[in-house]
């Protein structure tokens, strides 16, 4: 048997052995999403994470998705594949300069993208993800202010899309903020029957020359449902998996081979397995943190 497949057998047999759920984003490398009990966005990570009655849970994401599926699932033991893979947007809000913006801004109503830390999530009122954050922003009433977190280009595709105002804070992904209308209009030249896909995290300009701006789960549902057969993908490279395996007529091509995200592409199977075995990167929040961004979340969950 070799290593890779020694590695599977162990990670079953543990999973069984802790009464452990493992939850895979759609970014993690394709060895670890093909073990996953669950893969998904970070709507459907935090959906699965409130609904499972699993012991263990295993998080294979980043820091804000295990703090997410903490927060949502308190009994479990929710463990990290690796305790330095974080999201350097959710790094982007300093709780302090956040604590200072709600004390001089009484009446505005803070929205934060779910790409945030626990503690940024106990200071506002609601949570969105890119998979639900239209549906966030147009239920709240129009002559409520709103602070959007921590995502600007984000934000700003909402406001464009819903004519909505909205004050934004001054974050991003450096993965996506990377991508170029030059990149698009490269692969439009190249693949002219393509569909073009990219994440709404990227700059108004680029979601403006894309065919589509979708969260990585509506994604993978658009290209299954879509009659076209080519599409380039403006995301993360590990959704490519999930899209192949599910459509094997049709072809996708990266939009740059280089729009990885490094904390994402950390984890190994290797790490999976000893993630399990020893469950030594537990995510530990106070009951406070919980009960406040619990609080958040589930205001987003219960929008209809
Ligand atoms: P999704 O919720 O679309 O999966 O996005 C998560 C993320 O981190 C995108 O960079
Ligand atoms: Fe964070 Fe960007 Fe990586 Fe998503 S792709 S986890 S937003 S750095």
């Amino acid at each position: 048997m070799n290593e890779q497949n020694t590695l599977i057998e162990k990670i079953s047999t543990l999973r069984r052995e802790r009464n452990a759920v493992i939850l895979a984003h759609n970014y993690v490398s394709a060895d670890i999403q093909a073990i996953a009990d669950f893969c998904g966005d970070s709507l459907e990570l935090s959906i699965k994470a409130a609904q499972t009655d699993a012991k263990m849970l295993v998080v294979c994401g980043v820091r804000f998705m295990a703090e997410t599926a903490k927060i949502l699932s308190p009994r479990a033991t929710v463990v990290m594949v690796r305790s330095d893979a974080g999201c350097p947007m959710a790094d982007m809000v300093d709780p302090d300069e956040l604590k200072a913006y709600k004390a001089a801004n009484p009446d505005t109503l803070l929205i934060a993208y779910v790409n945030t830390t626990a503690e940024v999530k106990a200071l506002v009122d609601i949570c969105c993800t890119s998979g639900n954050a239209e549906k966030i922003v147009s239920s709240i009433p129009a002559d409520k202010k709103i602070m959007f977190l921590p995502d600007r280009n984000l934000g700003s595709n909402l406001i464009n899309k819903l004519n909505r105002p909205m004050e934004l804070w001054h974050g991003c992904c450096p993965v996506h903020d990377a991508v170029t209308v030059e990149m698009i209009n490269a692969m439009r030249e190249k693949f002219p029957r393509a569909q073009i896909l990219v994440h709404p995290e990227c700059r108004p300009e680029v979601v403006k020359a894309a065919d589509q701006a979708l969260s990585t789960g509506a994604m993978l549902n658009y290209v299954t449902a879509s009659s076209h057969d080519e599409f380039v993908i403006g995301t993360e490279s590990g959704i490519l998996y999930r899209m192949m395996q599910a459509n094997p007529g049709k072809k996708f091509y990266l939009l740059q081979p280089e729009i990885l995200c490094a904390d994402m592409k950390k984890l190994t199977l290797a790490d999976v397995e000893r993630a399990l075995r020893t469950g030594k990167d537990e995510v530990v929040l106070s009951d406070e943190i919980i009960r406040a961004a619990e609080s958040s979340i589930r205001e987003m969950l219960s929008v209809k």
